[in-house]
């Protein structure tokens, strides 16, 4: 007789390898403790599962998807930010050692290991011993695993700069633009178009969309810049064409 109350564990790391095959006892042996397949375990299931499945619907109800504005390929200044279980992986590859020249090393060569690693870690590890603190390198490798993943996905979330991916992602309708008024000739001959774009809805910088920016602050803006981001002198040209230009992106700015 071994361990467990007279039963003998199948399948167990703990039986000793010469304990032969022990076939698996019949339900008759357990009078009172089994319960018919069909209908009632099945029933019971399914009443398990139709409470998640309401629960479920209710939090999709409950919470809007985070939709973002639709995807626009030309903006070249989008900061595209994967889900949060990939993180850690993204996080990664912002790293030197692990970026640019040595993409490879960062992108398949440490996931790789650790996932080659995990395959193979029954074959690796064949130690009969199961508590932790008795297998310090398995131990010690999950931790270093966790600690990584979690420190990971941590420095990603602190640098991900949120407020302008927000600004970025956010719908805006779409307005028209005249875009045979001087005014919009004069922005499209100008550096800003590349930064704030064709339709003002914004690429590098801000869009301009629905913000009501006075004249005044376009013209102060164009020639002072706000540093760091939006350059100074961004503007070339004349006083008059500068105030022509100030009017027309106040007009289009208009809510
Ligand atoms: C190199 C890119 C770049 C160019 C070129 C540029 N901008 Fe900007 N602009 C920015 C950025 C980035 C910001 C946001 C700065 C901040 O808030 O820190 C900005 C902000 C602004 C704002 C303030 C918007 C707001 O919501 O308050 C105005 C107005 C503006 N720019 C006008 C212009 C005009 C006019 C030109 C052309 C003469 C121009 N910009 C050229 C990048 C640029």
């Amino acid at each position: 007789m071994h361990r467990g109350k007279g039963m003998k564990f199948v399948g167990d790391s703990r039986v000793p390898k010469n304990s032969g095959f022990v076939p698996p006892k019949d339900y008759s042996e357990y009078p009172g403790k089994t319960e018919a397949f069909l209908p009632n375990f099945l029933l019971k299931e399914w009443m398990v599962g139709a409470v998640f499945l309401v629960g479920f619907l209710v939090l999709t109800m409950a919470e809007p998807s985070p939709l973002e504005a639709e995807a626009d390929p030309t903006k070249s200044g989008y900061i595209p930010l994967p889900d949060w279980y990939f993180l850690f992986l993204y996080q990664l590859l912002k790293y030197p050692y692990a970026a640019g020249h040595y993409k490879v090393i960062g992108a398949i060569i440490i996931p790789g290991l650790a996932l080659v690693g995990l395959l193979l870690a029954p074959w690796l590890d064949r130690g009969p011993e199961r508590r932790p603190l008795k297998r310090p390198v398995a131990t010690g490798l999950m931790l270093l695993a966790i600690v990584s993943v979690f420190y990971l996905t941590w420095e990603s979330t602190v640098s991900h700069d949120w407020k302008q991916a927000a600004e970025q992602g956010k719908i805006v309708k779409k307005v028209s633009i005249d875009k045979n008024s001087k005014g919009y000739k004069i922005y499209s001959s100008q550096s800003c178009v590349n930064c704030h774009g064709q339709n003002l809805e914004g690429q590098v910088g801000p869009s301009f969309i629905g913000k009501n920016i006075p004249a005044s602050l376009v013209e102060q803006v164009a020639v002072k810049g706000i540093p760091p981001k939006m350059p100074a002198n961004a503007f070339k040209g004349s006083k008059k064409d500068l105030k022509t230009l100030a009017e027309f992106i106040a007009k289009s700015s208009k809510k």
